[in-house]
């Protein structure tokens, strides 16, 4: 089977019009990218696929969209200010900038620049926050100075008692937020695997102290199905637990769920226990009550948090490297994204076979009837057969298609993307095959 590797994803993107490179025209903007056409349905599904499963489906997680700016001090009281650094070095030579910790033990020892080789180049580190900096206001001076949100984690816990109060939310609940999160990184790359903008969908679950650990299995588990319910290989998901030198400056215990990606295993979500060390972060840097007061057990304590932390864009991509196969046929070679049908950008194509004898008129109008309910397209340009394969590459599930069969008894083909197998039904029963078949 041929290899999948992260060029051929690239160029898939760029071609079918999932991901560009941001400000291409004026010769890009690093790690930083747009979602054309596809791109952008496919993240809209897949939010709603977590939407779904994390709200929707626990009668106790509630939703939340913080804003992006908060005030300074949140960034203080979650230690992001004193903590969220990278060790920085330079190369005096080739002037190439590196994360100290990526560079191999025994260069690092002599200095030796991973790039050019120069031995002795290499500068002290210094210690890079990886937050963005902006200001409010008109006066750009120290005071106004603000942050954009490297994780949207803090938006949910300076609110937990509006959402609780308002909710009327006892504990175990939890918070459930999708937004943007920002950070500067080093050394980004591998596509939209590592950028300085991306999407974060994060669930914080508040719970009593004890319970905690009881909780954090079972989110671990939860979260690992999920991605098994999206249709990712079994075999390419893992764990992975931090040890003591990972752990995170709030993590009592923090595992991560691990893909193989082209580029090695690699983290495609956190889930952590944090404790309450953010609430009393919160409760001292704001001079605020933020404790729970447990009716059943007349007690007063500060919730453990338990959360669930995936990124967007990884996710994404992991859907597209899971779903990408070059399938050897008789006489060459199909390019097809086997993604589940929920995600998939296109539901179905509907294209009449020829260009005449009326058969795009009633190809128009099934694509005008089903586009009202889902994200259907409609495409008459060149032979039916290159139709397919360029709906195969953007993943596609169903090609419908108006053929000379259909002007005698008003059937239509149904193409399946994944069999290649063809079956007829009728064309006023598009929609239900199709709504039946997404439900699924
Ligand atoms: N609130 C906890 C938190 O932010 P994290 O492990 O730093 O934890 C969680 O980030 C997830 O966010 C990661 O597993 C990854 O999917 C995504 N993520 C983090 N940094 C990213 C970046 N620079 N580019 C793309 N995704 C990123």
């Amino acid at each position: 089977m041929a290899i999948v590797t992260m060029d051929k994803i690239v160029s898939l993107c760029k071609r079918r019009g999932y991901i560009f490179q941001s400000s291409e025209i004026y010769g890009k903007l690093n790690a930083c990218y747009d979602y054309g056409p596809l791109g952008v349905e496919l993240k809209k599904n897949i939010k709603e696929v977590w939407w779904q499963a994390m709200v929707y489906e626990h009668d106790n997680i509630v939703g939340l969209d913080a804003a992006i700016l908060m005030h300074p001090r949140v960034w203080e009281a979650s230690g992001h200010v004193e903590g969220f650094h990278d060790p920085l070095v330079d190369c005096k030579q080739c002037k190439n900038r590196f994360r100290e910790d990526e560079i191999a033990p025994e260069k690092l020892a002599i200095k030796q620049c991973p790039a050019c080789g120069t031995k002795g180049s290499l500068t002290d580190a210094r210690q890079f926050n990886l937050m963005f900096k902006t200001h409010m206001g008109a006066v750009e001076e120290n005071a106004s100075v603000i942050y954009l949100r490297p994780e949207t984690a803090q938006g949910i816990y300076v609110n937990y008692k509006n959402v609780m109060d308002s909710s009327r939310l006892k504990i175990p609940f939890g918070i459930a937020q999708i937004g943007k999160a920002f950070r500067n990184e080093i050394t980004p790359g591998n596509f939209i695997f590592r950028t300085r903008e991306f999407e974060q969908m994060e669930m914080q679950f508040f719970v009593k102290p004890g319970a905690d650990d009881a909780y954090f299995e079972e989110w671990k588990q939860k979260r690992i199905d999920f991605y098994e319910r999206m249709g990712i290989k079994k075999n390419k998901l893992r764990f992975h637990q931090h040890g003591s030198n990972e752990l995170a400056h709030y993590a009592k215990a923090a595992f991560d769920i691990e893909y193989e990606f082209p580029i090695g295993w690699k983290e495609l979500e956190g889930v952590h226990n944090r404790t309450d060390f953010d609430l009393s972060r919160h409760q001292e840097y704001s001079g605020k009550d933020l404790t729970y007061f447990d009716d059943e057990s007349r007690e007063r304590f500060l919730p453990y948090i338990i959360e669930t932390s995936a990124g967007v864009d990884r996710t994404l991509l992991t859907c597209l490297v899971d779903a990408y196969e070059e399938e050897e046929l008789e006489k060459d070679t199909r390019i097809v994204l086997h993604l589940d049908p929920k995600l998939a950008p296109i539901k179905a194509a509907i294209l009449p076979l020829v260009n005449r004898d009326g058969m795009p008129d009633i190809a128009m109008a099934i694509y005008h009837d089903t586009k009202k309910y889902m994200n259907t397209f409609y495409d008459q340009g060149g032979s039916i057969g290159r139709r397919y394969r360029r709906q195969d590459e953007a993943g596609t599930p169903y090609g419908i298609t108006v053929d000379s069969q259909t002007l005698e008894d008003g059937t239509v083909t149904v193409r399946d993307r994944d069999t290649l197998e063809q079956i007829r039904i009728s064309k006023d029963m598009v929609l239900n095959f199709l709504k039946d078949k997404l439900t699924q």
